[in-house]
């Protein structure tokens, strides 16, 4: 997730761009830059870290009315001040800002480099500058379009030219992207709230459409140039919500972008039906494994959980999952054929670096899951697959969690072909089904209402239960988090067969017990602890598959989830406990985006 921005008009466009650019820092912030036209040239400013950084090295600025602009979030290539955005073109006469991740740029790249073009960042968009350059001959609009049809994966693009200073060119794909009318001045965003206050006559730009933008005109094409009519959008948000892109916390939009956040990380990752990390140069890390650890903390644990369970599932290596702040201080007896993943969003946790440099030390190769490029953990395991969730603002982690449980599925999948564990047959209805993922998780939202009714039935409780069995434990224990952390009701998780063995001491009359049902070859086992429950006064509210839902009638309450496979039923299940979790946080008035007592990264011991 980046956030491009662009401006043409009659005003100078540098303040525009930049105030834009600060409204879209909530899609990335490890670097910015920005391109203005000044008498036939293009004037480049680019840096490494926020917004305000790139401003205090900026100094005076051109008051042209031409720029574009770039807030990263970095997907190929550190944050850096060559990394970050706009790219240019060899002759420096072309910039260009985009939004998403070029599948092919690696082809593309080395086809370029052998037609003479040199390249200077380690990013996938650099490639898209050198191919317009490619095309260009008098018309950038030709230039790009020829280009564009060179591009797999996703991209929102805004491209200036010094020779053709009276236009912007954009297209979109998989990426969103905003334009605004203005009086003699028109603009472009990815994202409304960039420019909002400056109008409200707004153009949502859909998949594979074309845009040239002048100052006074704007032309909305297919990537064939066939015209397009469009609709205004109207606009009546404040500012505030519309940075939240109208949602009014963080969470419940980082809640809501999961199935965008799924379709990202999955791109690129099956190959021929089945699932292919072989590009994240793995192969050899796990060609003699005989055993893996997995340490994170937190959520990254609970995703960690799942991981061991698909991966001893599906390819068939012993795993251990831990968490760090524990695994770090064990005697542990490393086998001698074994391999380390750590999973972390922020890839910077202080106790997840400790075990990580740990296993290092003793000869143990580390594979890190993180959604941060150039992070402590990125930069220090000796490989690193990223989940592409883009920022995560809230502090309760939803998107990145329902990521790394992705990577893990694609990670146990790739694992199983590569060992032969799965029939291919099998392995390609499996990947077929994760594939398919984002549509499953979409379908939990029409729920939403129903969870929010039921939130404000249970917002005066004292204390919550989670049970679950095998998958269900970890997603039940995820569940958990996420209600104590930020509604601050005591939540604990249970293995449910575990109950008879203590916790059962602690159902009374009402207390809500919420139970996950989406294993089928476990639900009569589930069902006799929940009569368990019941006997004792629990209200059991049940988050159940839709093919178990008979099985489930004795519950008070039902959630019902999507049809999918028990193995992938975490990637949903997880939905309405956070949907759960934000209700309960917001009718007891509590800070959703930031609990009390938490920090969203946690680099202290
Ligand atoms: C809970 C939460 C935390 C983090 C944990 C690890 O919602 O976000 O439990 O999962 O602090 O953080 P990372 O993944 O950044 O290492």
């Amino acid at each position: 997730m980046c956030g491009i921005m662009g401006y043409i008009g009659d005003g100078p466009a540098v303040p525009v761009i930049i105030n834009g650019l600060s409204k879209l820092e909530y899609r990335g912030y490890d670097s910015a830059g920005l391109a203005v036209y000044q008498e036939h040239s293009l004037q480049i400013s680019k840096k490494k870290g926020r917004l305000n950084e790139l401003v205090e090295a900026m100094g005076d600025y051109p008051p042209t009315g031409l720029a574009i602009g770039h807030t990263r979030w970095a997907t190929h290539g550190i944050p850096s001040d060559m990394n970050a955005h706009p790219h240019i073109d060899c002759s420096g006469r072309i910039a260009l800002v985009h939004n998403g991740i070029i599948e092919n740029y690696a082809g593309l790249r080395k086809e370029l480099m052998l037609k003479g073009h040199d390249f200077v960042s380690e990013t996938d968009t650099e490639v898209i500058a050198h191919l317009i350059e490619e095309y260009y001959q008098e018309s950038l609009e030709e230039a790009v379009r020829e280009s564009l049809k060179h591009l797999q994966g996703s991209f929102a693009i805004a491209v200036i030219s010094a020779e053709e200073p009276d236009k912007i060119i954009a297209a979109k794909k998989d990426s969103p992207m905003v334009v605004g009318l203005g009086e003699n001045e028109n603009y472009l965003a990815s994202d409304i709230p960039a420019i909002l206050g400056k109008t409200n006559r707004v153009y949502i730009i859909e998949d594979r459409e074309f845009v040239v933008l002048q100052k006074d005109m704007v032309s909305i094409t297919d990537f064939d140039g066939r015209p397009i009519k469009k609709e205004l959008f109207p606009i009546n948000w404040d500012p505030i919500a519309a940075e939240k892109n109208g949602y009014d916390h963080f969470m419940l939009k980082e809640i809501h972008e999961q199935p965008a956040a799924l379709r990202e990380t999955l791109r690129g990752n099956i190959k021929d039906q089945v699932a292919d990390l072989a590009h994240f140069n793995i192969d050899d890390i796990f060609a003699d494994v005989k055993k893996i650890y997995i340490v994170a903390c937190g959520t990254a644990y609970h995703a960690g959980l799942v991981g061991r369970w698909a991966i001893e599932k599906l390819a068939r290596i012993p795993v251990e999952t831990e968490i760090a702040s524990e695994f770090r201080y064990r005697d542990v007896l490393w086998h001698p054929q074994s391999l380390m993943i750590v999973i972390s969003q922020s890839g910077e946790t202080a106790d997840t670096m400790a075990v990580l440099r740990e296993a290092k030390r003793n000869g143990i190769r580390v594979l890190a899951v993180t959604n941060v490029v150039g992070s402590a953990v990125s930069r220090e395991a000796d490989r690193v697959i990223y989940t592409h969730a883009g920022p995560e603002i809230a502090v309760a982690s939803t998107k990145a969690y329902s990521t790394q449980l992705l990577i893990m599925y694609l990670l146990a999948l790739h694992l199983a072909r590569v060992r032969g564990t799965m029939p291919l047959n099998e392995l390609k209805e499996l990947t077929g089904e994760l594939a398919r993922i984002d549509g499953l998780a979409e379908k939990v939202f029409e729920q939403q209402n129903r969870i929010k009714e039921m939130a404000a039935r249970h917002k005066d409780v004292q204390n919550t239960f989670f049970l679950g069995r095998g998958f269900d434990y970890a997603v039940a224990m995820e569940g958990a988090l996420k209600l104590k952390e930020i509604s601050y009701i005591h939540a604990e998780a249970y293995a449910a067969g575990e109950l008879k063995h203590g916790p059962l001491a602690l159902i009374y009359e009402g207390v809500p017990v919420l139970a996950l049902i989406t294993q089928d070859h476990l639900v009569e086992k589930t069902m006799s602890n929940i009569r368990e429950v019941k006997a004792r006064g629990a209200i059991v509210i049940a988050i159940c598959k839709a093919n178990l839902q008979e099985s489930c009638q004795e519950c008070d309450e039902q959630i019902i989830l999507p049809d999918v496979n028990p193995i992938l039923a975490p990637i949903v299940g997880v939905i309405p406990l956070q949907i759960f979790a934000y209700y309960m946080a917001i009718f007891r008035g509590a800070d959703v985006d930031k609990p009390r007592n938490l920090a969203k990264s946690v680099t202290v011991e």
